[in-house]
């Protein structure tokens, strides 16, 4: 079955080449996107779909949520809009909440967010452990995680859970809980940060983890500046996330990670993903997108789905947040919030790893991961900051919105 969409005003293909075609037209068939061009071009197809004059781009790729859980933290909220700082301690509470719901509560819970997230144009997702903190809990978050997102993080080292011995705490994650969990993840991650792991647990983590297998990613520079960057560098993490309190060594050592990369044709470095919807909700500084890209760093922008510092998946938000008050152009934020997400989780090209069709962009060949605006052009994600724009939604080739 093939479907032709034409009748684009503005496709952003967020491919190699960086195009943007006016008057366009894209054919999907089957999971794949089978031809991009000029309308006028297009080859017939079975199905026809008018966009009338809108705007296509590549789903969103969010590569930083924490989607399952239980509870909310309104309250801890309240407070921190009242004059209070967010402190990883919050992390406990959701941790009580999770561990009291069943399996099946908690897999209806997020898939609920799962569906919410799609509907805002959320093609693929990435989801961590992390509430459960303790080898049976966490072996039972990454089981259902699994179920509803598209790539599955291992975030023991998430809080050291109150009464708990850090270093114990340390050897059970780096021993029975990463056996337990390694099986149903893809990746690791260690929330590198004062009140959570210092350095050197971080490291031992990661090493660990590296170790059974998994690809590693990093919190880091979240609440002060610390180590979390410069170890994900030096570790070849896929990502280090929030990276809102940077030095000038920081900056050096992400830029220096790409410096063979070569659009592709070179290996990838570590992407600096920023989380600006959290960065609101925490009051922390921004992340420097600005400086990270002129840098010449790959960065990804996500929304940091949790209860505690970002409970929101609306990527439109997170865009028009990043073009508003980071300083990117549209086209650099849209890329940040796809090909930087797929870059971030190594799914920027096809076929790769276990035969999945890369995302985050509209070339021949990737996964028809589709979301059409209600606007003429992406520009309308920040010039209507806060309007419903998603119009309609493919992923894998299937209308989903
Ligand atoms: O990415 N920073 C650590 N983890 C989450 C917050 C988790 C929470 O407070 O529940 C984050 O912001």
């Amino acid at each position: 079955m093939s479907l032709l969409i034409t009748n684009i005003a503005e496709l952003m293909t967020q491919d190699g080449e960086h195009r943007v075609l006016k008057n366009a037209a894209v054919v999907v068939e089957g999971e794949r996107i089978a031809w991009i061009g000029q309308a006028d071009d297009a080859p017939a197809a079975d199905e026809v779909y008018d966009a009338e004059g809108r705007a296509l781009l590549p789903g969103w790729v969010d590569s930083h949520t924490h989607l399952v859980f239980a509870g909310d933290r309104t309250a801890e909220f309240e407070a921190r809009m009242a004059g209070e700082s967010y402190s990883a301690g919050g992390i406990g509470v959701t941790m009580n909440a999770t561990r009291a719901a069943s399996d099946e509560e908690l897999l209806e819970l997020a898939r609920a967010r799962r569906a919410e997230a799609l509907r805002g144009g959320t093609t693929y997702l990435e989801a961590k452990t992390g509430y459960g903190l303790s080898t049976e809990h966490e072996e039972a978050l990454a089981r259902v995680t699994a179920q509803v997102a598209d790539e599955v993080t291992f975030l023991g080292a998430h809080l050291v859970p109150k009464g708990a011995e850090p270093e114990a705490y340390v050897d059970e994650v780096v021993g029975p809980m990463l056996t337990a969990v390694a099986p149903h993840a893809r990746w690791a991650d260690v929330f590198c940060e004062r009140g959570a792991f210092d350095e050197v647990q971080s490291r031992r983590v990661l090493e660990a983890c590296a170790a059974a297998g998994l690809g590693l990613r990093v919190h880091g520079n979240q609440l002060g500046p610390g180590a979390g960057v410069r170890l994900a560098v030096e570790l070849g993490a896929a990502s280090v996330d929030h990276v809102n309190h940077l030095e000038d060594a920081d900056i050096a050592a992400l830029a220096d990670s790409w410096a063979a990369y070569d659009g592709g044709r070179g290996p990838r470095g570590t992407v600096a993903t920023c989380l600006p919807a959290c960065d609101l909700s925490t009051r922390e500084p921004l992340a420097p997108g600005r400086r990270l890209l002129d840098a010449g760093i790959q960065v990804a922008i996500a929304s940091n789905l949790n209860p505690g510092t970002s409970y929101t998946s609306a990527m439109n938000y997170c865009v028009t947040t990043a073009v508003l008050q980071m300083g990117l152009s549209v086209h650099e934020a849209v890329r940040a919030a796809t090909f930087g997400g797929a870059l971030a989780l190594h799914r920027e090209v096809g076929e790769d790893v276990d035969g999945r069709r890369a995302v985050g962009s509209i070339a021949v060949g990737h996964r028809a991961d589709l979301h059409l605006l209600n606007a003429p052009s992406a520009t309308h994600l920040a010039y209507r900051p806060g309007m419903p724009l998603t119009h309609a939604v493919w992923q894998a080739g299937v209308q989903v919105v």
